[in-house]
């Protein structure tokens, strides 16, 4: 089972990555191909120094081929440039962003009920033969898509993809529709029926410990359980970074050395020494953490 550190804009730097020690997966903030193609500021935020143990992903937005194509190239340019941020895994394209701005330049959920784009989008970041692809969804962009079930017309085409091609290796749903508020409960009901499709789903939204995975796995029939390759935590990360050691403790008998907050912030301070990130990260850290 998989255990991935969710992407989270402006806080998932490197250093805060590897703070979360045990996550098999982590992945930058969103960051979109339009900026990243024109502005050479933006690629600080591509900060995949190495992660023992942790594969790291670039998360993207974008609705339009040819970046995919320029983003492509523009990324094997950065890691010429900067070896030393040779350690990407993969990228996945972000079409769960709830934000407005995203949503009307057709970007994030907008791209859910368009399973044809979403396809060649995909494909095109296929184009490549170094790193993985995956999608982050939502349910649907809001209530009606998902009592349309947008999302299985688009679970179609993705499992096409899987078949022809293995670097395509995973979809992580975050079990809302991008018109519920952050607090709204999570709904579970279409989960089963989710994993029926051969595709390797990551699942994430509420979970906090082993006994919250243990239930959503129970849920699932024997048969769909095969298609569930992990699960992605993001808030539980920001309350308690050791919440991956832990998880990995009580599913696979993995030790840790427990820390407190002193130890956690006393380490971020020293990982913020190795690789600074933007001063708007270490804003959004200091606000949502207690680090
Ligand atoms: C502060 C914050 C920033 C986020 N930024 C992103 C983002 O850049 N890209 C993304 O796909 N999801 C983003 N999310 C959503 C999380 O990745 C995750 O899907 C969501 O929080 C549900 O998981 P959780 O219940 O484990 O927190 C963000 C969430 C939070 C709390």
């Amino acid at each position: 089972m998989e255990i991935h550190l969710a992407s989270m804009e402006n806080i998932t730097c490197w250093a805060f990555r590897k703070l979360c020690r045990g996550a098999s997966d982590s992945y930058t903030g969103v960051l979109g191909l339009t900026n990243l193609i024109k502005r050479n500021n933006i690629w600080e935020e591509i900060d995949t120094y190495p992660i023992e143990g942790q594969r790291q992903w670039i998360q993207i937005a974008t609705s339009k081929e040819s970046e995919c194509l320029k983003f492509l190239k523009k990324l094997e340019e950065e890691i010429k440039k900067y070896p030393e941020k040779n350690n990407v895994y993969g990228i996945q394209l972000n079409a769960s962003c709830p934000s407005p701005n995203l949503i009307r330049i057709g970007q994030g959920p907008a791209l859910i009920k368009r399973s044809v784009k979403v396809s060649h989008l995909i494909k095109e970041l296929l184009n490549q033969n170094k790193y993985k692809v995956g999608i982050k969804l939502r349910l649907g962009l809001n209530e009606t898509e998902v009592k349309q079930k947008k999302i299985f017309i688009l679970f179609k085409e993705l499992e096409k993809i899987a078949k022809e091609n293995p670097n395509f290796t995973n979809v992580t749903i975050h079990f809302k529709h991008a018109q519920e508020s952050s607090s709204s409960e999570y709904d579970y009901s279409l989960l089963n029926e989710l994993a029926s499709y051969n595709l390797p789903l990551i699942i994430n939204g509420g979970i906090k410990n082993s006994e919250d995975i243990k239930k959503l796995i129970e849920s699932i029939s024997l048969e769909n359980r095969k298609n569930i390759k992990g699960i992605m935590l993001g808030r539980e990360a920001l309350k308690n970074p050791n919440c991956f050691s832990e998880i990995n403790q009580d599913l696979k008998g993995s030790q840790f050395v427990s820390r407190n907050f002193k130890n956690i912030k006393a380490e971020f301070n020293e990982l913020c020494k190795q690789h600074m990130p933007k001063i708007v990260y270490l804003k959004t850290i200091k606000e949502k953490t207690n680090i």
